[in-house]
This record gives C-alpha cells, sequence and structure tokens, in this order.
C-alpha cells in the first residue's frame, strides 16, 4: 500500500492507495472514527455498484450507517442538494463527533465535503473517490464547494478530509470517456512536474500497462499536489501551478456551456495550445507541444483548439476569480516537467490564447 501524510498548520491526514482497499475501509475507520455513526453521501451510479459492499464493510466493523444518494451529474452541487442533506443528516441525528464519506466522483466529493463542512459548523469526513479525476486531484487539497446558477464552485471553503481512501480498482468500471478524462489530469502532472511520469505514460503499450501501474500513477500525483498544497494550501501562489491548462480549458468549458468537452477534454485542449503558444515566443523548448499533442493522441483526448469566436472564449477567463485587473497569472512550461506561472499585462493575452 502506498501511504501519503498531508501536513497542514490547521491538520494532519493520510492519504491510503491500493488496489482492493475498500475490502479494509471498515478496519482502518476504526482507528479514525471516534464514533460508530457514519453518514455515506454517494450518487445513484456508485451507490448501484459498491454501495452494498461498503455499508456491509462498515456494519461489520460495528458502524451504523444510513446511505444518502444524489443523482449523477455536476447539477447535484448545487445548495439545494445541500438543503435536502441537511436534513437527511438532522433525521439520522448526526452529532458533530459523528463522520460523514464523500463516495463518488469529484460531484459528490465537493458537494459532501462543503456539506460537511458546514453542517453544525464542521462534521469530520472522509473522502472515497471513485472517479480518476477524483483520485488525482479533487478528493486532495480541502477545496470543496457547490455551484451556484451564476457560476461554478461560487460557494465553498478550504476543509480537509480526515483520510482519503483510494481504491484504483473502483476505476475498472467508469465509463472510458471518464478514464480518460482523468488522464487529462495524470498528464498534467506529468508536464508540470515529473518528466520521468509524463515518458512512462507515453511508453505504455497496452491498456493494461496502465491499469497495471495505477497504484503508482495515482501515488505521483497526489505527492505532487500534496507538497504543493502543503506550500499554498489557499492558493494564493504557487497552488496556481496545478492549474496548466486549465485557463483555456475553462473558458471553453464554459463557452460550450459545460455540455461538449469534458473538463479533462478542455484542459486536454488548453494545455496543447497554450504550450504551442508559448513554444512561438520562445518561452518553452521547442518541440514540446509536438510531445504533449502525442500523448493526449494516446489517450484518446483531443488537442486541437475547436472553431469559436475568440473574444467569447477570453470574455470568461477574464472574469476569473483569481485575476485582478491589470495582470493575468497563466502557467507555462519550460519543458516537460518543469512549470512555471508568467505574469502577463491582459494586452498580451493574445499572444497565449
Ligand atoms: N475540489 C477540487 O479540488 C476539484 C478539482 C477538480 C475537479 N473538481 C470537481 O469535480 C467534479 C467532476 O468530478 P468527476 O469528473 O469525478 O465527475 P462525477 O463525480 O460527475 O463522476 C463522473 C461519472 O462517473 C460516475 N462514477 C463515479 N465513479 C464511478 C465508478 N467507479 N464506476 C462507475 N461510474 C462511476 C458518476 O456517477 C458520474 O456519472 C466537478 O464538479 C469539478 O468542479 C473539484
Amino acid at each position: 500500500m502506498y501511504t501519503l501524510k498531508v501536513k497542514l498548520p490547521s491538520k494532519n491526514y493520510e492519504i491510503y492507495i491500493k488496489k482492493g482497499l475498500l475490502d479494509y475501509i471498515g478496519i482502518k475507520l476504526k482507528d479514525i472514527c471516534s464514533s460508530n455513526k457514519i453518514a455515506i453521501i454517494t450518487d445513484k451510479n456508485v451507490n448501484a455498484i459498491y454501495g452494498d459492499k461498503l455499508s456491509m464493510y462498515l456494519n461489520k466493523q460495528g458502524f451504523i450507517t444510513k446511505t444518502i444518494v444524489v443523482k449523477p451529474g455536476e447539477n447535484s452541487k448545487s445548495l439545494e442538494n445541500a438543503e435536502k442533506i441537511y436534513n437527511d443528516l438532522l433525521d439520522f441525528k448526526i452529532k458533530r463527533s459523528d463522520m460523514i464519506i464523500a463516495f463518488g466522483g469529484g460531484v459528490v466529493g465537493d458537494l459532501a465535503g462543503f456539506v460537511s463542512s458546514t453542517f453544525l459548523r464542521g462534521i469530520p469526513f472522509i473522502q472515497i473517490p471513485t472517479t480518476l479525476l477524483a483520485q488525482v486531484d479533487s478528493s486532495v487539497g480541502g477545496k470543496v464547494a457547490v455551484n451556484l446558477p451564476r457560476g461554478k464552485n461560487l460557494v465553498g471553503s478550504f476543509y480537509h478530509p480526515n483520510a482519503v481512501f483510494i481504491d484504483t480498482d473502483f476505476l475498472k468500471t467508469l465509463n472510458k470517456r471518464y478514464l480518460y478524462d482523468g488522464m487529462s489530469e495524470v498528464i498534467k502532472y506529468g508536464c508540470i512536474n515529473n518528466k520521468n511520469l509524463f515518458y512512462d505514460l507515453l511508453q505504455y503499450k497496452l491498456e493494461s500497462d496502465l491499469f497495471d501501474n495505477l497504484d503508482k500513477i495515482v501515488f505521483t500525483c497526489c505527492s505532487i499536489k500534496k507538497d504543493i498544497v502543503e506550500r499554498d494550501e489557499k492558493d494564493l501562489g504557487e497552488r496556481m501551478i496545478l492549474n496548466f491548462g486549465h485557463t483555456i480549458g475553462h473558458g471553453i468549458e464554459k463557452y460550450y456551456n459545460y455540455s461538449y468537452y469534458t473538463h479533462g477534454e478542455a484542459v486536454a485542449i488548453g494545455m496543447y495550445n497554450i504550450t504551442k503558444k508559448s513554444e512561438e515566443v520562445g518561452i518553452t523548448q521547442k518541440g514540446t507541444s509536438q510531445e504533449i499533442k502525442t500523448i493526449l493522441h494516446k489517450y484518446n483526448l483531443p488537442y486541437k483548439m475547436p472553431n469559436l469566436e475568440k473574444s467569447k472564449l477570453i470574455q470568461p477567463i477574464m472574469i476569473d476569480k483569481k485575476n485582478n485587473n491589470k495582470y493575468f497569472n497563466i502557467v507555462l512550461l519550460k519543458q516537460i516537467g518543469e512549470a512555471f506561472i508568467h505574469k502577463i499585462d491582459l494586452k498580451e493575452i493574445n499572444k497565449f490564447i
């Protein structure tokens, strides 16, 4: 089993990574939970495949559980849904000493984390991420949120789990498009911080090579994120590096109203196109964008910028919550494995997008 310890000023917690870990979660939770009551928040798809198994392992260890099931998909990350869950938790008589489990992809993780951070001013919670994106990204780092009709993740906080349990066997039942969606974030980690990860991914011949190495890959990605989060928990500086490809990516997602490209696909297009531009202006080592194109193609991810009105793409980027009015931070690569934050004047934006 791979283990990582996240050390923050306010909290320390472990991330456990292992194929088949689900079978041991009940035993492991005995050391983490001070009470015997657990509310599991999950979505309909995950519950249908794994819900009974998780409850059974927890009940076997003496935990009393209640499963709260939401509809799959981004629309579930809403204040209305949070309120429904608060009521379910009240019915279950959850107290501050009890525990919530976020059992699902990034939607469930963000929603259940948000509920945990606000209900009774904070209930301890555990992340059991079941998509690749959630395993390498959203379950680590403490960002929890719900959406408002006017935008994504507009209400939320930084609230860390008491532990993260990652079982890569969950990914066997994941729809292939979501698997590759998560691979986009994995490739991002290779681009920004770890060239060995990038070139290992490039040389795998079969999908089975990928599956055989998933524990190590997820561990590498979580280690990178953990180190960055420890240095910049509140996303005020270095953590921005994790947004490589996301500036253009978010613009594309918004342009298509979150309905055509998945997040990972939009980020893939962003990583390739911003690198092509930074190569053209002599910032990035020549040939880097070609390598990114090759790896994206290998993992069924798009790289071509869709034919869209550029001004409409730039608009949401300009109102991104991380930008001030004059300057704009973009993440660029020097070469594969090395990223940096580049501050540009807003007038220069056309050079890069
Ligand atoms: N908090 C953060 O730091 C952070 C970072 C990145 C993304 N996010 C958020 O994550 C969300 C996207 O997460 P996602 O891509 O995991 O999507 P998701 O949670 O919607 O899951 C994708 C689909 O896969 C299904 N599913 C999940 N696990 C499965 C499994 N093991 N087998 C079969 N089906 C399974 C789900 O039911 C859903 O239909 C977005 O809301 C995004 O804002 C948060």
